[in-house]
């Protein structure tokens, strides 16, 4: 059997960009591959959690993995800080990953960027310690969204590094992976970008939201005035909508909605009252098991 590892940070509660660039692949993959999910709370740390909220919020991912239906007979289930051979292979890693390609690495760019000075060692050397987890568990495959791609070629970098530098074929390379399809990225709700704990108020759908705050949130969600020709390109705000339409409503109301575009007669208000309660019929048996 293949081993799949992947982990998710405990900074919050989970939302659809998780569920569907991570979780629901977890599901797909635990009947049938030697599944290790973990909850990253070394990662955490980086944007210096107090003691209570970071064990608030990791017990909050163990129960919403279980919500969402990870299964702990099928799934080994745990806390990144429980396994220390973790710290200690991303120690080794560390021997011998440079400075130089840590820097450029984009989401370490992101970061500094939005929270300058003093940046932390812990921020740099992140994808060493990604490495270490996907690596620790000789794993092939790692079921992650989009924005975790460039972190995955660095675990093959690191890996082969290691093989070659110890002439060995100790380390396998493990790909990002979403069932032979392109990795996704869910976008929020504020008209740019993907959906993020971090983004602001409004942006994300969270899987413990009620029916009420779900409907607000997408009803305040950023669109314009509408296409005024047939067959116009659509704005990001509106390509997102559709996006998320994509993962939650039926083939049929996406098509709807694409002629209602194509001939300009859409009704945003329309769509996203659809939307908010497609969301709700999705989300609301997991927050109901959590
Ligand atoms: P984290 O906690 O930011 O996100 C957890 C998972 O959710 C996915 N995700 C998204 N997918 C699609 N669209 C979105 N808007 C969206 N937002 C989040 C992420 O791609 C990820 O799969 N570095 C990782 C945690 C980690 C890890 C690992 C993952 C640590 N070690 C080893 C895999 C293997 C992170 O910060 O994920």
């Amino acid at each position: 059997m293949e081993t799949v590892v992947s982990g998710i940070r405990p900074t919050g509660n989970l939302h659809l960009g998780n569920y569907f660039g991570a979780v629901k692949n977890f599901l797909k993959m635990q009947n049938d591959a030697h599944c290790f999910f973990f909850i990253a709370d070394y990662h955490s740390l980086t944007t210096h959690p107090t003691p209570a909220d970071l064990h608030k919020s990791g017990r909050q991912v163990l129960a919403e993995y279980l919500a969402c239906g990870i299964d702990p007979d099928k799934s080994v289930i745990y806390m990144q800080s429980d396994l220390p051979q973790t710290a200690e292979l991303y120690l080794l890693l560390n021997m011998n990953a440079y400075v130089g390609e840590l820097e450029r690495v984009t989401s370490f760019k992101d970061k500094i960027r939005k929270q300058p000075n003093p940046i932390n060692a812990g921020l740099l050397t992140y994808p060493v310690l990604m490495a270490a987890d996907i690596l620790i568990h000789h794993a092939a495959k790692v079921p992650v969204g989009k924005d975790q791609e460039q972190h995955l070629e660095m675990t093959r970098t690191f890996g082969n590094r290691f093989n070659r530098l110890y002439k060995t074929d100790y380390f396998p390379e493990p790909v990002a992976y979403n069932f032979g399809e392109a990795l996704v990225k869910i976008p929020g709700l504020d008209g740019s970008g993907k959906m993020g704990k971090s983004e602001g108020e409004g942006n994300a759908v969270f899987l413990i939201d009620t029916d009420e705050v779900i409907k607000k949130k997408v009803m305040r969600a950023v669109t314009d005035s509408g296409p005024t020709l047939p067959n116009s390109e659509k704005p990001d705000s509106i390509k997102n909508l559709f996006t998320l339409m994509g993962v939650v409503s039926a083939p049929e109301t996406i098509s709807f909605f694409e002629e209602k575009y194509n001939d300009c007669t859409i009704r945003y208000g329309d769509m996203k009252k659809q939307l908010a309660e497609d969301m709700i019929k999705f989300i609301s048996p997991i927050r109901e098991k959590n």
